[in-house]
Order: C-alpha cells, then sequence, then structure tokens
C-alpha cells in the first residue's frame, strides 16, 4: 500500500483514537499512533502491520510539551517533513457530582483536556504549515454544547476545545489550515464502560466547524438555537435534575 499522507493521534492506544488510527491505516496514511500507554500501542503497531499499513508509535504524555515537539519531530522525519492530518484525541472524563471528585483527579482532567490539545496544536503548526491542505481534528463532545450535570469539568473542559478550535479555523485560514472537532455523545469505550450520570448553532460561519455524531447529538446541536433558559431546562430534564 503506497503511504502518501501521514497523520498523527493522540491517545492512539485505546478507543476512538485506536478506531481512528486503523481507519486511516486502511486508508494508505502513515499512521503515528501516541499514548502514555505502551503496551496497547504495541497491538496497534501488530494490527496495522497485519492491514498491510505502516506506523510509527511511541510514548507521548500530552501535557508534557517538550515531548510532544520530540515526537511531532520525529514523526514529520519519518513522513518526509509533511503532517496531513493532526487528531488531538487524548482524552479522560471524571464523572460525579463535583464536590465529591476529588480536586486531583479534576485538575488532571484540565491538564489533560485543554493543555493536551495546546501542546499538540502548538507543536503540529510548522509540520502542518509545511503541508498542502492540512487539516487538525480536535476531539470535543456532545458535552460542548451545554454544560453537563455530573459532568461539570469534563464539560467545561470540550468547551475550551470547542472555543480553540473555532478560534484557529478562522486564525490559520492564512495558512490553509483547517481546524475541526467532532462533537461525539457516547462512544462505546473504556472512558465511558463505568459512567452513569443523568446526562447522555446557530452560528454565522461561512463553513462547518463542529462535526456533531450521530442522530441523539444533532438534535442537542440544534438545541443550541433555542435560547438559553430553555437549553437549561432541557438539560436539566434530560439529566432528571
Ligand atoms: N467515548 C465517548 O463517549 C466520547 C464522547 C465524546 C468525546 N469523547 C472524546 O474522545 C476522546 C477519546 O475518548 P475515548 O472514549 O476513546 O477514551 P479511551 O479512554 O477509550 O481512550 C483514551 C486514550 O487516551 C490515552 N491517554 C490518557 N491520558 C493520556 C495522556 N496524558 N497522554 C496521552 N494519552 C493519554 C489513554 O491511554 C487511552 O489510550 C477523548 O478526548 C474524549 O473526551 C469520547
Amino acid at each position: 500500500m503506497p503511504v502518501n499522507r501521514s497523520v498523527f493521534i493522540t491517545g492512539a492506544a485505546a478507543g476512538i483514537g485506536r478506531a481512528t488510527a486503523l481507519t486511516f491505516a486502511r486508508n494508505g496514511y502513515l499512521v503515528g499512533g501516541y499514548d502514555i500507554d505502551v503496551a496497547g500501542l504495541g497491538s496497534l503497531a501488530t494490527e496495522i502491520s497485519a492491514l498491510g499499513g505502516k506506523s510509527v508509535v511511541g510514548h507521548l504524555d500530552v501535557t508534557d510539551h517538550d515531548e510532544m515537539a520530540q515526537r511531532l519531530g520525529e514523526f514529520a522525519d519519518a513522513a518526509g517533513g509533511r503532517l496531513n492530518v493532526m487528531v488531538n484525541n487524548a482524552g479522560i472524563l471524571r464523572a460525579g457530582r463535583f464536590e465529591e471528585i476529588d480536586i486531583s483527579a479534576q485538575l488532571t482532567e484540565i491538564d489533560i483536556n485543554t493543555k493536551g490539545v495546546v501542546n499538540g496544536l502548538h507543536a503540529a503548526f510548522p509540520y502542518l504549515r509545511a503541508t498542502p491542505n492540512p487539516v487538525v481534528v480536535n476531539l470535543a463532545s456532545a458535552s460542548a454544547i451545554y454544560g453537563q450535570p455530573e459532568l461539570a469539568t469534563y464539560s467545561a473542559t470540550k468547551f475550551f476545545v470547542r472555543g480553540i478550535t473555532e478560534a484557529l479555523d478562522i486564525e490559520w485560514n492564512r495558512y490553509g489550515i483547517r481546524v475541526i472537532d467532532m462533537w461525539p455523545l457516547y462512544v462505546h469505550t473504556a472512558m465511558t464502560d463505568s459512567i452513569k450520570t443523568g446526562t447522555t448553532e446557530s452560528r454565522q460561519v461561512m463553513r462547518q466547524v463542529h462535526f456533531p455524531v450521530g442522530a441523539q447529538t444533532k438534535v442537542s446541536a440544534l438545541s443550541a438555537r433555542l435560547p438559553l433558559w430553555l437549553q437549561r431546562l432541557l438539560t436539566k430534564r434530560v439529566a432528571g435534575m
């Protein structure tokens, strides 16, 4: 299979990141799979080889900017200096009543879900800029539509991802870099295995930036056109609160 395009994926060892890595590999991309779970990356690399694809995998903690810059540099070298797609996927979720979730767990969640994305965007920029028509895909969530009870901090981190996506899609237009985000609701991965909470655009933009995933999120996204008081009421209803 000829490799002519490259994709760098954070949090690639499991869940959505792993499925994304395999999909890109099937489509002939050189896949850069990075994660803190090195064993999971090993089995990903084996699976990609079995498909006839090509990958580079390695340890990366997205909260460490120096490591992010080093891994992106190494990957870009392997890909001939190009980076066609950057997927900022790594994220964690802590669910429960805000006051009952340990503060250090919440601060770690903020570090991974927000600073990890800033690190990825900043370190990827020179390689994206050097590539024709590159795309950045940030994993936001349906919980970036309206703040979700029992997922308050998680939800707030996804509003951060939504905001930085909107801003950079405009700011980096001058370089031809597209920046979009995905809004899945619940995808059956390790992240959502043990989660039990009450909950499961009208924008004047020239092109689509947010990609609601699944019918329920599409309906929720439409609710963003409703007045805030009605969004709040509907969210309370869905959360059973
Ligand atoms: N699963 C869902 O329902 C859902 C819904 C909306 C959005 N999302 C978002 O999609 C993304 C992926 O979620 P998932 O369900 O596949 O999760 P997952 O838990 O299945 O996989 C997350 C991966 O990220 C890795 N990771 C965790 N901390 C890391 C760090 N500091 N540095 C590098 N890698 C790290 C984990 O090792 C794991 O391999 C997340 O950003 C999540 O918020 C998921």
